[in-house]
C-alpha cells in the first residue's frame, strides 16, 4: 500500500473564524482530511508577529480549535494541535534563519504591505516570519500546502531554503513541499465589497459573517450584500457582489455554478440573497452549536489538542535530530 501524502494547513488566532475561513479552507480540509496524513495547527507563535492581548490570544487559540473540531475536522485522523506546544517550530526556524538571505525576505511582498502600514517600529518578526512558516512545513516532510494564492511566495521560499539545504549537505534531508492553492470559487469575498477578500481586518463588519454571528446577524449581513446593477443573475467577473454570493452557494452545497445560474433564471437579487442567508445559517448554526459544547468542556479540548502535540512531536523531532546531526552539532543528553 502506498503511504499516504502529508498535507500539512494552518489556522491563524487572530479572530474568530470567518465565513471565508470556513468555506475557503476548513471545509475543504475536513473533505480531505482521510485522503492525506494531515497536520493542523493553530499558529500562535506566528500571531505574536503584530500585538495581541493575552486573553484575546488564548481565547482565540482555544475557539479556533474547538470551531474546527465542530466543523468536522475528527483528531483521529488529523493531527491538530497548538504551534508553541511543539517547540521544534522554534528550534528549526533558528536553523533555517541562517540560511535564509536577507534580500529573498525584503523581496516578500506580504511583508512590504505590512511594513509600509505599520510605521516606525517593524518588528523583526515580521520579517522573519517566512522562516518560521518554512519550519512549520519542513518540520513534517510535507508534501502538499493548500493555500491561498498571497501566500504563495512563501512556500516558494520555503522550496528555496530546503532545496539549498539539502545541496549544501549533499544530502535529501528535507522533503521539497508544493502548494495547492485554493480556485477561486474558494475565494469568498466580502460582502460589502466583493473586490476584496473576506477578512478580519476589514473596515466594516457588516461586510464579514463571522461564524459566530447570531442567525439574524448573518441573515441582516447576506440580505445586505452589496450587489451589482442589473437584475439578471449571471455568474461573471462584472458583476462580483452576484458572483460571491453563488460562489457561496457552490461551496456550501457543492453544485456547480450553472446547475445554480440556472436555478436562478427570471428570478431576482432578492431570491438569491434570501436562499444565500438560509443555506448560511443552516450550514453555521449547527457548528456553532458544537463549537459551543466543545468550549465548556475545556478539559477535554485540551487533551485532545495535547493528544496532537504529542503526535506532531514525535515526527518534529525526527527531522530536528536529522537536522542537527548534519550539521554537525554534537548530541545533547537522550538524544
Ligand atoms: N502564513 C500563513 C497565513 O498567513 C499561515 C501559516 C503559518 C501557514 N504557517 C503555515 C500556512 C504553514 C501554511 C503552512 O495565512
Amino acid at each position: 500500500m502506498k503511504t499516504k501524502d502529508i498535507m500539512l494547513s494552518a489556522i491563524q488566532p487572530t479572530s474568530y473564524p470567518h465565513l471565508g475561513n470556513y468555506l475557503g479552507a476548513v471545509k475543504n480540509w475536513v473533505k480531505l482530511q482521510d485522503q492525506y496524513r494531515s497536520y493542523c495547527f493553530i499558529v500562535d507563535l506566528h500571531a505574536i508577529t503584530v500585538p495581541q492581548t493575552p486573553e484575546n490570544l488564548s481565547l482565540n487559540t482555544l475557539n479556533a480549535a474547538a470551531f474546527n473540531l465542530a466543523a468536522g475536522l475528527n483528531p483521529k485522523e488529523v493531527t491538530l494541535f497548538i504551534q508553541s506546544h511543539v517547540k521544534e517550530h522554534a528550534e528549526l526556524a533558528w536553523i533555517l534563519n541562517c540560511f535564509t538571505y536577507f534580500g529573498e525576505l525584503g523581496r516578500m511582498t506580504q511583508f512590504k504591505d505590512k511594513s509600509s502600514k505599520s510605521g516606525e517600529n517593524i518588528g523583526a518578526g515580521l520579517f522573519t516570519y517566512p522562516i518560521l512558516m518554512a519550519s512549520d512545513i519542513l518540520l513534517y516532510d510535507t508534501k502538499i500546502v493548500p493555500v491561498g494564492e498571497d501566500q504563495r511566495q512563501h512556500v516558494e521560499l520555503t522550496r528555496n531554503i530546503a532545496t539549498r539545504f539539502n545541496h549544501r549537505f549533499e544530502k535529501e534531508i528535507f522533503i521539497i513541499p508544493e502548494p495547492r492553492i485554493q480556485g477561486s470559487g474558494a475565494r469568498i469575498m466580502d460582502l460589502q465589497d466583493p473586490t476584496s477578500k473576506m477578512s478580519k481586518s476589514a473596515q466594516n463588519d457588516k461586510g464579514v459573517v463571522f461564524m459566530n454571528d447570531s442567525a439574524k446577524e448573518m441573515e441582516k449581513k447576506i440580505k445586505g450584500a452589496v450587489t451589482d446593477s442589473g437584475s439578471e443573475i449571471v455568474y461573471t467577473p462584472d458583476k462580483p457582489g452576484i458572483k460571491n454570493l453563488i460562489d457561496i452557494q457552490v461551496a456550501i452545497t457543492q453544485k456547480s455554478i450553472q446547475e445554480i445560474v440556472d436555478h436562478y433564471q427570471g428570478k431576482m437579487y432578492g431570491h438569491l440573497k434570501v436562499d444565500t442567508a438560509k443555506l448560511v445559517m443552516e450550514e453555521a448554526m449547527p457548528i456553532q452549536e458544537k463549537a459551543g459544547q466543545l468550549l465548556k468542556d475545556k478539559d477535554t479540548l485540551i487533551d485532545i489538542l495535547h493528544d496532537g502535540a504529542e503526535r506532531a512531536r514525535n515526527h518534529a523531532r525526527e527531522t530536528l535530530d536529522r537536522v542537527y546531526s548534519t550539521i554537525g552539532f554534537v548530541p545533547g543528553k537522550g538524544r
